[in-house]
């Protein structure tokens, strides 16, 4: 399977219909990428623009990525002498006005429908979600602001802006935010929220431990996997903190707490400070299990004819025995990236650090495992259970495991329930 199959196999926007409403702002032109990105999702997408935003952009190019026509007059029927605003609505699953300009956004706050957008927006039941763009003083002023707070006291879904430069040549908050924040909060928007009673830790990445100030020891984990645990536990409704060591990729929400390490001491001083309110930790990085015994403040020079150095290293704290002493009720979650013998290897870590859950990879194969979307796992229950889970992506893996956590949880409770 191609990484793009996998990746359309797992959205939450797979074979979804989107509404993607387009008024008259600066930031249009942007939403090509979102178009184009639901549609490698698998989402089928109906634009609908209003006449100010064909100022900007034309119709031809959403067409062109969309592969549907593109709506914009309200007084035409569809085929069968169907009523536009109405077919559409109903055939909906989420509609997206990106960018919602102020003008949009007072509109429908004061129920007014006088273009084809803004009167399906009155006529659907499905979620509308709007992600306004606009200049800072335009953003703050109180009308806007009001009309907002009225919307999402009616139900409607809202994104805030990102702050930077403006194309009014100003700097502030009024920027579209990244298309990929946008799809994140799309996909959140499709997901059940089973998680909400859990506050969750998830450790990721590698450690970096310095030579000299120029040369580390590090390992090639990427953060995706655990990126895309911490991803989907707040997707699912979990209040998450992600501790990271110096991951090379970007983490596509705004709303959880980031913890960034450098170091294996880092990563153990950060996890025993938030793991006390965590009932589940999630240990994914990938820390160094030693680290240079002396720190030489100065670059490292050649000396001499020797074709050979001696580097002496210290073993790094043990950070997952450390948690599996103190753990109390915690679901701990821990990784076993290996070689060879996986599953007796992963089994014995296991029991070794007290953990709930052991989530083993075999690091050796080509195409998973560090730096890939994708992954393939054996999934290790403190009851001896292992399941086979096969080839994925990183985030539909991440769904698994969560699920194996909240049958932990689930487990715990009853047990608990009984002893009292
Ligand atoms: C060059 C230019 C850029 C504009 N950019 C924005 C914008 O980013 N956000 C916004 O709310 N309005 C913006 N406006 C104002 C809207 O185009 C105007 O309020 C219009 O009535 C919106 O129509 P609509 O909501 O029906 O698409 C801009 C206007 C111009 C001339």
């Amino acid at each position: 399977m191609t990484l793009q199959a996998v990746e359309k196999q797992f959205s939450m926007l797979k074979d979804k219909e989107i509404i993607v409403g387009i008024t008259g702002g600066i930031a249009a032109y942007k939403t090509a990428d979102l178009v184009r990105q639901l549609t490698k999702k698998g989402a089928n997408v109906h634009v609908v623009m209003t006449k100010n935003a064909m100022e900007f952009v034309t119709p031809l190019t959403f067409q062109t990525i969309s592969g549907n026509p593109v709506i914009h007059k309200m007084f035409e029927l569809f085929a069968g002498s169907k009523i536009g605003h109405i077919t559409l609505s109903d055939i909906a699953d989420q509609l997206v006005i990106v960018p919602a300009t102020a003008n949009m956004i007072g509109k429908v706050a004061n129920g007014i429908a006088d273009d084809f957008l803004s009167t399906m927006v009155m006529a659907t039941t499905v979620p509308v979600f709007f992600v306004p763009s606009m200049n800072t003083k335009m953003w703050s002023s109180k009308m806007v602001q009001a009309n907002i707070e009225k919307l999402k006291d009616a139900g409607y879904e809202f994104m805030e802006p990102a702050s930077g430069d403006l194309a009014c040549g100003t700097e502030g908050k009024g920027r579209l935010p990244a298309i990929e924040e946008i799809l994140e909060r799309m996909e959140d928007i499709f997901t059940s929220k089973d998680l909400t009673e859990e506050t969750v830790l998830v450790t990721a990445g590698p450690t970096m431990e310095f030579i000299d100030p120029v040369r580390c020891i590090t390992n090639r984990s990427s953060g995706k996997m655990g990126y895309a645990v911490a991803k989907m536990a707040k997707r699912r409704g979990a209040d998450v903190t992600l501790i990271t060591g110096p991951a090379t990729i970007e983490f596509p929400r705004n709303d959880i707490d980031i913890v960034h390490v450098t170091t294996a001491c880092q990563m153990r001083d950060a996890v025993m400070e938030h793991y006390k309110k965590a009932g589940v930790v999630i240990m994914t990085a990938a820390v160094a299990d030693f680290r240079c015994r002396e720190e030489n403040c100065q670059k490292i020079k050649k000396k001499g004819d020797s074709n050979y150095m001696t580097l002496e290293l210290e073993k790094n704290p043990d950070i997952i025995g450390e948690l599996g002493k103190v753990k109390e009720q915690r679901i701990i979650v821990g990784f076993a990236a290996e070689t060879e013998n996986l599953l007796d290897n992963a089994k014995e870590k296991l029991k070794k650090k007290n953990l709930d859950i052991i989530v083993a990879n075999d690091v050796a194969k080509a195409g998973i495992g560090f730096g890939s979307d994708n992954n393939e796992v054996m999934i290790i229950e403190k009851s001896g259970k292992a399941k086979q889970v096969p080839l994925l992506s990183k985030e539909e893996i991440a769904n698994i495991i969560l699920d194996s956590v909240k049958k932990a949880l689930k487990n715990k409770k009853r047990i608990k329930e009984d002893w009292y």
